[in-house]
C-alpha cells in the first residue's frame, strides 16, 4: 500500500523545496489573511509522547493560522500508549481522526514507524536523540532571514551535539549550501556521533573543525548555534552535573564575536545563554522560535497539497 508523504528527517525535502517553504513563510509573514482559510476542514492531531512547549504549541497555532482545527495528545500517560499499544497502531487509530500528524518520542525512529502504519503524513517533531526537521525549518528561515542566504558561512555549533537532535538536523540541512564550514564545540564526550560526520560532513566534502574551546573559535563565526545540555538524555546524573555548564554564553564572552554573528538556540534554554545576551541584537533565539510556527504552516500546506 502507498503511504502518503511524510517528513522524518530534514533530508526527505530537496534543497528546491526548502528554499520554496521559505518563501511561504516569507509571503505568509507578509500576507497572513491570504492563508486564513487554507485548511478550512483539515484536523491537525499532535501527538506528543515527551514535553514541548514551542513544538507543539507552534504546530497548533500553526493550523489554527490556517483555518483548520487540532487535536491534542500532549502526554503519553494520558493516552493508551500506557496501556501498552504500540506507535503503529496509535498512528493507524489517529489516522482515522485527522488529515496530518505532528509527533514527538523519547525513542529514535518511532516517527518513522508511525509513518509506516498511519495512512496521512507523519511530521516528526523530534524522536529522542535523532532527529528535528522542523526546528531545522526555524533554523533555517532565521539564519536565512538574519544573514541573507546560508553559502559560504561559518557555523558554529556549541554544547550538547552528542545527544542534540536539531544539531544533528541542521547539519544534513545546511551542508547542501555551498561553501558552508561548521566549528563543532563540545566537550569530549559530547562530540557529533560518527554517524553526522562520516554521512553527511565527509561524504559531502564539507569543511569542520572540532573543538572544546568557545572562546578559541567565537571569533571567526557568522552563526553561533547554542545547545541545551539535556538532562533527560544522560544515564547517569553525575555525568549531567559535570557537563551541564561547560559553555555559559555571557556578553563578556561575545566581545570577541563578529559584530553581526547571528546567535540561535532551539530552546528551552537553562544556563547556556545569560540573560543578560537576550537584548543583544545579534540575540535571534526569540525570533528563531517565531519563524517556526510560520515554516510549520508552509510545511502543514505542503504536504496537504494546499500549496505550497
Ligand atoms: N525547540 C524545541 O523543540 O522546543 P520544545 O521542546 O519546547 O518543543
Amino acid at each position: 500500500m502507498s503511504r502518503p508523504r511524510s517528513v522524518i528527517d530534514i533530508l526527505d525535502l530537496s534543497t528546491d523545496e526548502l528554499d520554496a517553504l521559505m518563501r511561504v513563510a516569507e509571503d505568509i509573514i507578509a500576507y497572513p489573511d491570504k492563508y486564513a482559510e487554507v485548511c478550512h476542514g483539515k484536523k491537525l492531531a499532535t501527538l506528543f509522547f515527551e514535553p514541548s512547549t514551542r513544538t507543539r504549541m507552534s504546530f497548533e497555532a500553526a493550523m489554527y493560522e490556517l483555518g483548520g482545527h487540532v487535536i491534542s495528545m500532549t502526554d503519553g500517560a494520558s493516552s493508551s500508549a500506557s496501556k501498552g499499544e504500540s506507535v503503529s497502531d496509535t498512528a493507524k487509530i489517529v489516522s482515522c481522526y485527522a488529515d496530518i500528524i505532528a509527533m514527538r518520542h523519547p525513542k529514535e525512529g518511532a516517527a518513522l514507524v508511525a509513518a509506516q502504519s498511519a495512512t496521512v503524513p507523519v511530521v516528526n517533531a523530534g524522536d529522542g536523540g535523532h532527529c528535528h526537521p522542523t526546528q531545522t525549518l526555524a533554523d533555517l528561515l532565521t539564519i536565512y532571514r538574519e544573514k541573507g542566504g546560508f553559502s559560504n558561512l561559518t557555523v558554529g555549533l556549541c554544547g550538547d551535539l552528542k545527544f542534540g537532535r536539531t544539531v544533528h538536523s541542521l547539519v544534513g540541512a545546511l551542508s547542501r549550501y555551498e561553501g558552508i564550514k561548521f566549528i563543532l564545540i563540545s566537550p569530549e564526550e559530547l562530540r557529533l556521533p560518527d554517524y553526522v560526520k562520516n554521512d553527511v560532513l565527509d561524504r559531502g566534502g564539507i569543511q569542520y573543525a572540532e573543538t572544546s574551546s568557545l572562546d578559541d573559535a567565537i571569533g571567526s563565526l557568522d552563526v553561533l548555534y547554542m545547545t541545551r545540555v539535556q538532562r533527560e538524555r544522560f544515564f547517569n546524573e553525575e555525568d549531567y552535573l559535570r557537563l551541564k555548564d561547560s559553555y555559559i554564553l555571557t556578553p563578556d564572552k561575545l566581545r570577541g564575536a563578529k559584530s553581526d554573528m547571528a546567535i540561535l538556540h532551539p530552546l528551552p534554554r537553562v544556563n547556556e545563554i545569560s540573560v543578560a545576551v537576550d537584548d543583544d541584537p545579534r540575540a535571534c533565539y526569540f525570533r528563531q522560535a517565531a519563524n517556526g510556527k510560520y515554516m510549520r504552516m508552509a510545511l502543514i500546506m505542503m504536504l496537504l497539497g494546499l500549496g505550497a
